[in-house]
């Protein structure tokens, strides 16, 4: 028989997503993104999220059925981002998937966010391995996970302290001038300037945990620009760039594959938007050869945000015979 077809919904902050697949097949991914709406606010707004949302949900729904020549009616399962997310980004996505499950007939999945960045790796490379290691690098999150099983295993071993990993680049890119979001201006400056010109700090290197931290690297380059201005020198932006790019990508590839080591674990996936970071993809192949370790990093496009992840998840837990979440669903902004 074939396997279930299951449909995503993602909608944690500003992209709203809708994916179909069928266990590790991807039949489509949809996503309309309201970053455009956030830009010259240097941040993603809740509220302004929110709103796009609302009028995105529908129309991104029937594009995804559309794309996979599929009907309403063929569904077999939903699943939806219950959380971590933005409180009222959430609520959209899951009241709307509620509204399908009840309409249908069909079984609702509440699933989270940060382990279906780990499933979606499965739609390009096949079944992932088990244990394996993800590290979960985007505007919101910076996780080590270890993964014994998608549906029912993840164990987180270490999260950000305070800035996430993305978040760091689009604070360092406004503070070099450099448009938002900010990791691909930072990316292509860095290849301009040299990562030894100028040393920043590594937070929380070799401190025994797999936790990170990025806001001393952010101060550190705010003192940068401070003083270049005080001294009426130019910023030299390219070399700022490297050097802070290195800083970043040294720790979040030496803990990543740390954990790999010491957990015996011989595969890693990285996804989460900053993983499309050309050095990061480029010193992690490096590390990983050396220790021995097989890495699987999805493409771009399935590393940000979408609702493939979501359905990706979704068709795990359904295999994994776990009971449906109730239409008393709630989201969870903060969910582990
Ligand atoms: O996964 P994502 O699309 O959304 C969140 O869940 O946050 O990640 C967006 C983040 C932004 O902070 C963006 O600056 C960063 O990913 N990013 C990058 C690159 N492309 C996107 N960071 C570093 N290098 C890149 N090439
Ligand atoms: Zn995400």
């Amino acid at each position: 028989a074939d396997l279930p077809l299951v449909l995503g919904i993602e909608t944690s902050c500003d992209e709203t997503g809708v994916g179909l697949v069928r266990g590790c097949e991807l039949l489509s991914d949809e996503v309309a993104s309201s970053v455009d709406q956030h830009a010259r606010f240097g941040g993603v707004v809740p509220e302004v999220a929110s709103r796009a949302h609302l009028e995105a949900m529908t129309p991104t729904l029937h594009r995804a059925l559309d794309k996979a020549g599929a009907e309403l009616s063929d569904v077999d399962a939903l699943a939806v981002t219950a959380g971590p997310g933005l409180a009222g980004a959430l609520l959209v996505g899951v009241s709307a998937a509620k509204a399908y499950s009840m309409a249908l007939g069909k079984p609702l999945y509440g699933v989270n966010h940060l382990v279906g960045h780990v499933a979606v790796d499965q739609l390009e490379h096949g079944p992932l391995p088990k244990p394996a290691i993800a590290l979960l690098v985007s505007g919101g999150h910076t996780s080590l996970l270890l993964v014994r099983d998608l549906a029912t295993g993840v164990q987180q071993l270490g999260d950000t302290v305070d800035d996430a990993a993305g978040e760091a680049y689009d604070k360092v890119a406004r503070l070099l001038g450099l448009p938002y979001p900010g990791g691909p201006p930072v990316d292509t400056a860095a290849r301009e300037g040299s990562p030894r010109a100028i040393r920043f700090p590594r937070g929380k290197w070799g401190d025994g945990t797999y936790d990170f931290s990025f806001s001393g690297l952010k101060t550190a380059v705010a003192r940068w620009v401070e003083d270049s201005a005080r001294d009426g020198r130019d910023l030299p932006v390219a070399d700022i760039a490297a050097g802070f790019q290195e800083a970043v990508v040294d720790v979040l590839t030496r803990k990543a594959v740390d954990a790999c080591l010491e957990y015996g674990v011989e595969h890693l996936v990285i996804s989460g938007g900053v993983a499309a970071n050309s050095r990061l993809r480029t010193l992690a192949q490096e590390r990983c050869a050396e220790a021995g370790v097989v890495l699987r990093v999805p493409r771009p496009r399935l590393c940000t945000d979408n609702g493939a992840m979501i359905a990706a998840l979704g068709a795990e837990v359904v295999a994994a015979d776990l009971p449906p979440s109730s239409l008393k669903l709630a989201t969870d902004t903060s969910l582990p």
